[in-house]
């Protein structure tokens, strides 16, 4: 077996560093950006309480699977899972969850990367004081000002892309995980801050209600299935982000427990900006339903009006722009170390491939909010459409794929002496989620991104 083969790309100095630089992979944009819209635009606690649940019986499970598979493989997720099929003595085809990993990476962080460039701007505008005693209305059309401009986005995108490519290529260690281990405290600092402004200044009692209060009149299978999409997006799952960080984990170091910590603190951000943003939403007479551009006016109004607002929330922005720029890292990652491993070229030159493809691509999540909003793809725009094949298609089809793979197919004597799982009931629990739980949840996932799941299951 694997058990002291190493990644050529070196490990993480400790345990804490690998906590640290998977939570970097998590938290991101997901949490902040698009969990509170996509609560907002699906009716508050019922789709939070759905989603926590699909985080623990679905999302862990298959967290688990994913890092096992890293660190037995240590190579990059194609060549991993090739690796582990040979020694199990099942077909090489199982590579294929590697490749659409690395596709899913590329096409995420093309978006994702124009996203952070709106909170690059929005850093700017908030460091100058543009926003200070802005109203929702001021919000609303800065908001918009801002997305119809393609130059201003394309500049933004270009400048993160660059950041993305700069610590990828300067390796793990050096690059990302110094990084990570002083920047992940001070957004959970600023994010509790921010909560408690909210608490002060917003409609807290209202928010909170709209968010912790489940009303299941509002939920349907539609629902459902995009709290799990959700899932799989904010913990970084289906996509070989996790496995490749499994890959540089030491050997001694527990896989079990460090995912239960990763997806813990992924879900308290989560909520934490739910609790952050629902009260200002409420008490600034915003909707809940504007979709992405909705954190971007909601805290503006927030920061405009607080005291100190300009210095916190530009500290917010910055923040954020790290939480994304370590969550793509992640998404770049698979494709870095494939392109090493398989054209053995260097990290820099892999960098700049990867970071510009994903930068190439972009230019299309760019133009849909502007001169090219009119461009449907299945009725969707560009954008959207990316974000529906990723999170819709490509990461839960990467997930079913884990699942039955280390579920059905590794031998469990393999599995059970690296996971080394103690309790008996949890190791049930596991073997149950991984074989049965999550594959037939995740095809009903699939079955809704094809159009079928509401004729079917309702
Ligand atoms: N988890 C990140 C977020 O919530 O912003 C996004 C992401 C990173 C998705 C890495 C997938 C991934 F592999």
């Amino acid at each position: 077996m694997a058990i002291n083969r190493t990644s050529s790309h070196g490990e993480w100095s400790s345990r804490t560093a690998f906590i640290l630089a998977a939570t970097g992979s998590a938290v991101g944009l997901g949490n902040i950006w698009k969990f509170p819209y996509i609560t907002g635009e699906n009716g508050g606690g019922a789709f939070v309480l759905i989603y926590i649940l699909c985080v623990l019986f679905i999302g862990i499970p298959i967290m688990l699977a994913e890092v096992y598979l890293g660190k037995r493989g240590r190579l990059n997720p194609i060549a991993s899972i090739k690796y582990i099929a040979d020694r199990e003595n099942r077909s090489k085809n199982w590579q294929l969850i590697g490749l659409i990993g690395i596709v899913a990476g590329i096409l995420i962080l093309s978006y994702y990367g124009v996203i952070a460039g709106w909170t690059m701007a929005y850093t700017v505008r908030t460091a100058f004081g543009t926003l200070n005693n802005i109203d929702a209305l001021g919000a609303a059309s800065m908001f918009a000002d801002l997305v119809s401009d393609p130059e201003r986005l394309l500049a933004w995108h270009t400048i993160f892309s660059i950041i993305t490519a700069i610590v990828v290529a300067k390796g793990v260690k050096s690059g990302l995980e110094s990084a990570v281990v002083r920047l992940m405290p001070a957004l959970l600092v600023l994010l509790l801050a921010l909560v408690i402004f909210s608490a002060i200044e917003g409609d807290f009692y209202n928010g909170f209600k709209f968010m912790l209060y489940p009303d299941f009149s509002q939920v349907t299978w539609t629902t459902v299935l995009i709290a799990l999409g959700q899932a799989f997006f904010s913990l970084s799952l289906g996509m070989g982000a996790l496995m490749v960080y499994g890959s540089y984990l030491s050997s001694e170091i527990s896989i079990p427990q460090t995912c239960v910590i990763v997806a813990s603190l992924d879900t308290i951000v989560a909520l934490l900006a739910g609790l952050a943003i629902f009260p200002i939403v409420i008490s600034s007479g915003l909707e809940m339903t504007q979709g992405p551009g909705l954190i971007f006016q909601t805290l503006t109004v927030a920061f405009g009006a607080m005291p100190g607002g300009q210095l916190f929330g530009t500290l917010f922005f910055i923040l954020l722009i790290f939480a994304a720029w370590t969550s793509s890292i992640s998404l770049i990652e698979p494709m870095i170390i494939w392109l090493i491993e398989k054209y053995n070229i260097s990290r820099i030159k892999a960098a700049i491939i990867a970071a510009g493809t994903a930068w190439l691509l972009g230019i299309g999540t760019i133009i849909s909010f502007n001169v090219g909003s009119e461009i449907k793809i299945f009725n969707m725009t560009i954008f959207e459409f990316l974000d529906y094949l990723t999170s819709n298609i490509l990461l839960p089809m990467g997930g079913i794929l884990i699942t039955i793979f280390v579920g059905w197919l590794i031998s469990k004597e393999n599995i059970d002496s690296e996971l080394k799982i103690k309790s008996r009931v949890l190791k049930a629990s596991w073997y149950f989620s991984t074989r049965i739980l999550a594959p037939i949840a995740v095809i009903i996932v699939m079955l809704n991104a094809l159009g079928f799941s509401t004729n079917i299951f309702l």
